[in-house]
């Protein structure tokens, strides 16, 4: 099979616990697989936001739980986090998370308006081997497809703990015209990710990158 973009995960079940899947069997209630699906389930709310790569979901499970006005749109691949995700969502009663299971790039293509208030991308695969760079999500095409979704003066917020993707995802927002820098974003005060946190143990530095979509 050929794929569209050339993958910038692995597909892994990981270690997945048995209520982790008991959890995914009621994945279909939360699903958002089209354009559609995301124009019906939005009406309820007053804001709209995407995080890409939510791991084991820490990060969307602490916004969502702050901000019930906002439906918060999760994307992943990786099973045991999504089960473990759907586990949190209904231990916590919250209704403003709704999940998407594949490469997100196939969904934002087929967004039609900037429909998206910010979107949050954190500690995406860092591709550490010179020949996988290529795989790395962040880089110029991918700023370039994401911008049409984002509202005018809305957010794009990256973070990497590698320092080497640090410089290549800097390089990238240098050869856009779409973004500027803002100097402080509220979504880097969040606690600390798993990922987040395994930097930080072994001593390496988080850099981010807070966006602001300007017009082009
Ligand atoms: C290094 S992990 C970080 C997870 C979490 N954000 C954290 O900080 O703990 C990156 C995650 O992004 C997901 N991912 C990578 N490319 C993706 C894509 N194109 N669409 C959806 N998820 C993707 C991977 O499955 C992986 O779980």
């Amino acid at each position: 099979m050929r794929y569209k973009f050339l993958p910038s995960f692995v597909k892994r079940r990981g270690r997945i616990t048995q209520s982790q899947e008991d959890n995914l069997k009621l994945l279909p209630n939360f699903l958002i697989e089209s354009y559609e699906d995301i124009c019906r389930e939005k009406t309820n709310f007053s804001k709209l936001i995407l995080e890409i790569g939510f791991g084991n979901g820490e990060n969307i499970i602490s916004l969502a739980q702050d901000n019930p006005d906002t439906l918060f749109i999760g994307s992943e691949v990786y099973l045991a986090g999504i089960g473990y995700l759907i586990g949190e969502i209904q231990d916590l009663g919250l209704v403003n998370i709704r999940i998407n299971t594949g490469d997100i790039r196939l969904l934002i293509e087929q967004v039609e308006e900037p429909v998206f208030d910010d979107v949050l991308i954190i500690c995406p695969d860092p591709w550490p081997k010179a020949r996988h760079h290529k795989r790395r999500l962040i880089k110029a095409d991918f700023l370039e497809l994401v911008h049409p979704i984002i509202k005018d003066k809305g957010e794009l917020f990256i973070s990497t703990d590698w320092e080497n993707y640090a410089e290549s995802i800097e390089e990238a927002i240098t050869s856009s015209s779409g973004y500027g820098l803002l100097t402080k974003s509220s979504y880097q005060d969040s606690s600390l990710t798993k990922f987040q946190k395994r930097a930080v143990e072994e001593g390496r530095d988080i850099y981010v990158f807070p966006l602001k979509k300007l017009i082009k």
